[in-house]
């Protein structure tokens, strides 16, 4: 029978430069309500309790602003060019996992029962796990010129999410096979033949790209506030 016990190591990129968010700072770093997007992934991962130890992977020059920033226990490491760099600089400081979630800092507001979601799926055996969403739009192909070359059948088609969970040792062939970045992991393990499963995915797990989702996500951290407020006064 396959050991599906073992350490569960979290990779939380976070060495982008967050271009089309267009602040002045790396995205990763931009508050949220008094705490980093960084910050509440990293405390995301750690109140599922699925999770045995964090990694996260920042840009070089934001290492010291890290300091005393992140609980105990979590290691930080220097990522590189693109994000497949930059995971690729994390599992190599995750020797010891036996599985791999690769968490997008970005995507800040991701609930626990996704994480475990991923989680309990791989424990039941699945080597490679990937959240997923239905599309709402149309989605179709286009040339460099512009012209539509096609229209998938939207029903076949899903939006992914992270986190994306892999048996470390699959992970880790993918990357040794890579020869060009994905945007996403599941893809490189798709490259090496390997089947991906997908689970339902979360609406909040949503990745804060531009200034609408940056909007949407401090209006929810509003929202939620509130509520709390509401709580403690009854
Ligand atoms: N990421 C990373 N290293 C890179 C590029 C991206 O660790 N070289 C991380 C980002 O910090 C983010 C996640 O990968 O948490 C998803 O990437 P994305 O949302 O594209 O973030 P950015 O690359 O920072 O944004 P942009 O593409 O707009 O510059
Ligand atoms: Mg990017």
């Amino acid at each position: 029978m396959t050991e599906l016990n073992g350490p569960v190591v979290a990779l939380v990129p976070a060495a982008g430069r967050g271009v089309r968010l267009g602040e002045d700072i790396p995205k990763a770093f931009v508050d949220l309500d008094g705490e980093t997007m960084l910050e509440r992934a990293v405390d995301g991962l750690l109140e599922s309790e699925v999770v045995d130890r964090v990694v996260v992977v920042v840009p070089a020059d934001m290492v010291h602003a890290l300091e005393e920033r992140l609980p105990d226990g979590v290691e930080v490491v220097v990522g590189g060019r693109e994000r497949t760099d930059s995971v690729r600089a994390g599992l190599d400081s995750a020797a010891d996992a036996r599985y791999v979630l690769v968490h997008d800092a970005a995507r800040s507001l991701t609930p626990l029962v996704l994480i475990r979601r991923v989680v309990a799926e791989l424990r039941n055996g699945s080597d490679a796990v990937v959240p997923v969403l239905p599309v709402a739009d149309t989605i179709k192909s286009v040339d460099e010129g512009g012209i539509v070359t096609g229209t998938p059948d939207r029903a076949g088609l899903r939006a992914v999410q992270t986190p994306q969970g892999f048996a470390a040792d699959i992970l880790r062939q993918a990357y040794a096979a890579a020869d060009e970045s994905a945007t996403d992991d599941a893809g490189l393990v798709e490259r090496i033949g390997h089947q991906v499963r997908t689970v339902t995915g979360e609406p909040h797990a949503f990745k804060i790209t531009t200034q609408l989702d940056l909007l949407l996500a401090r209006a929810l951290l509003d929202a939620r506030r509130k509520e709390g407020k509401q709580c403690e006064s009854v």
